[in-house]
Parts: C-alpha cells; structure tokens; sequence
C-alpha cells in the first residue's frame, strides 16, 4: 500500500501506535494530505487517538469507487461487493465496501443528503428510510444486503411535483423546527400509516385481538418514539400524523405575516422605518 510521500515530522508528543498508524495510512490525494496534517496537529494537542479513528474511518470511505453524481472521488474499494439498488425507482449499480451502511451509501455515495445522520448508532431515527415500503435505520442496516430491494429515501416521495400528503401535512401543521429530525420523522410517519393499515398493533393498542387500532395521539405517540426531535416539535408531528391518518386533511394553523402586519409591529416597536 503505497504510503503518503511527505514525511512530516511527527511531534514528540505523538505515542508509538499513532505513529504505527500513521505510517499505515495510504496515500489520499490533496484531503488526505490536509487530513494527514490535521492528524499530526491534532495528535500534538493530545486528542491523537480521536483523530486517528476519524481519519481512519474517513480513509475507507475515500478508498471506495465514486459513483456518478458522488459527492466524493475515493479510489478502490476494500472487501468490495457489486451490489444494485433501487432507489427511489432507480437502478443504482455501486461497488462498496461491504461495510458501507445504507446511510453511508446514500449519503456519500450517492450525495443523496436528505436522509440524515443523527446520532449514527440506532437511537434517535434521523436515518429512517423505507425498503419494500417498510421503515428501516440505514444507519444499522448493510448497504450489501439490500440487492434488488426498493428503497424509499425523502427524495423519493414527492410525485410529479406534488408532495407526498405527510410532507404537505407536516407544512399545514408547522411539524419541523430545524429540521434535521423531519426526513427521518417523515419517512416513519409514511411507513407507519402503513403498518396502521395492515393492522399491526402498538404497545399502546388495549386490544390487540380487536380491529386495526384507532390512530389516536397515544398510539401515534407510541408508533414514532423511535423518531427523536431536539427541537421538541412533537405536537406539530402528532397533529400531521393525525391529519393523514384521518383521511381529511385539515387547514393549514398558520401564515405568512403580511406586509401590513408586518408594518405595524414595526410601529409598535417604535421603530421608524415601516
Ligand atoms: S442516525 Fe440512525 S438512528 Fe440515529
Ligand atoms: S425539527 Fe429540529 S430536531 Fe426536529
């Protein structure tokens, strides 16, 4: 493997094994080479250990093959698996390292950004994704297992230009702050409403032998607990969740301030201008 060409000199600080590795690491090109100073920087103000697993990590996503449209140009792939995706109604052929986690996949590979990376481990439902129209954590699920499978990214529910009626309900009801919890939150919704219809029960359904519950707030409550929002825009999810599932959607609670409104709380500030 051939090793990076400037042989910087390390600080005294840096211990043996980060030394080891650094040796190890290939050659990456212009930000690898920024990365690698970064590493001999970082490793002197004593977070080496830190930033050598970043490195490290980011050195296998550089290695692996880019794809047209990647947001990245890496170079050849480690235990590299063919594998042919279907997104969001697409074929996608990608070669990947067979570690590659969907999210990883979408998001680097295929600068499909929209599916977000929160706490990448499971827990806060940032990455929620649907495949054959189930939702999945593509932070927790191998790229490489998915061959032939239809997955359904935010890009992916609008159709011929008209949101899909979660997304348009999560704008009526003011569902988002931030945003970065809301593709996940969105894409959870959609496979839960579908789950709903099928009749799979919740903790929260009292009976379970009984027709397909009811959507009230407990059960959609219970249903997207798996979705976290530090933003705490909960009720707004509810009531988009209660919207569609209701069949009838309602009117949007909120507008745009006018310019008339706009003018007179402005005077009523004291300011001047209007
Ligand atoms: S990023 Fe996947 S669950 Fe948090
Ligand atoms: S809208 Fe900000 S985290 Fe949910």
């Amino acid at each position: 493997m051939p090793h990076d060409p400037d042989p910087s000199p390390l600080p005294p600080e840096l211990s043996a094994d980060e030394a080891a590795l650094l040796a190890d690491m290939p050659a990456l090109g212009d930000v690898g080479q920024a990365r690698r100073t970064f590493m001999l920087q970082t490793a002197a103000g004593g977070v080496g250990v830190f930033a050598a697993n970043l490195l490290a990590t980011e050195a296998a996503l550089a290695q692996m093959p880019a794809a047209a449209g990647a947001a990245s140009a890496p170079v050849k792939a480690l235990n590299a698996v063919a594998v042919t995706l279907q997104i969001n109604g697409e074929p996608r052929a990608l070669s990947l390292d067979s570690r590659t986690v969907l999210l990883d996949a979408l998001r680097e590979r295929l600068a499909l950004t929209g599916t977000k990376k929160g706490c990448d481990q499971g827990q806060c439902g940032a990455c929620t994704v649907l495949v054959d129209g189930q939702r999945v954590l593509s932070c927790l699920t191998l790229a490489a297992t998915l061959e032939g499978r239809q997955v359904t990214t935010i890009e992916g529910l609008a159709q011929g230009g008209q949101l899909h009626p979660v997304q348009a309900a999560f704008i009526r009801h003011d569902a988002f702050q931030c945003g970065y919890c809301t593709p996940g939150q969105i894409c959870s919704a959609v496979g839960m409403l579908d789950e709903a219809r099928r009749g799979h029960v919740s903790h929260a359904t009292a009976d379970v032998a009984g027709p397909a519950p009811r959507l009230d707030d407990d059960e959609i409550k219970e249903r997207m607990s798996g979705n976290i929002c530090r933003c705490g825009a909960y009720p707004g999810i509810v009531a988009a969740v209660q919207d569609v599932a209701g069949g009838a959607p309602r009117a949007q609670t909120w507008s745009y301030a006018t310019e008339a409104q706009l003018a007179a709380a402005r005077r009523e500030d004291g300011h001047a201008t209007v």
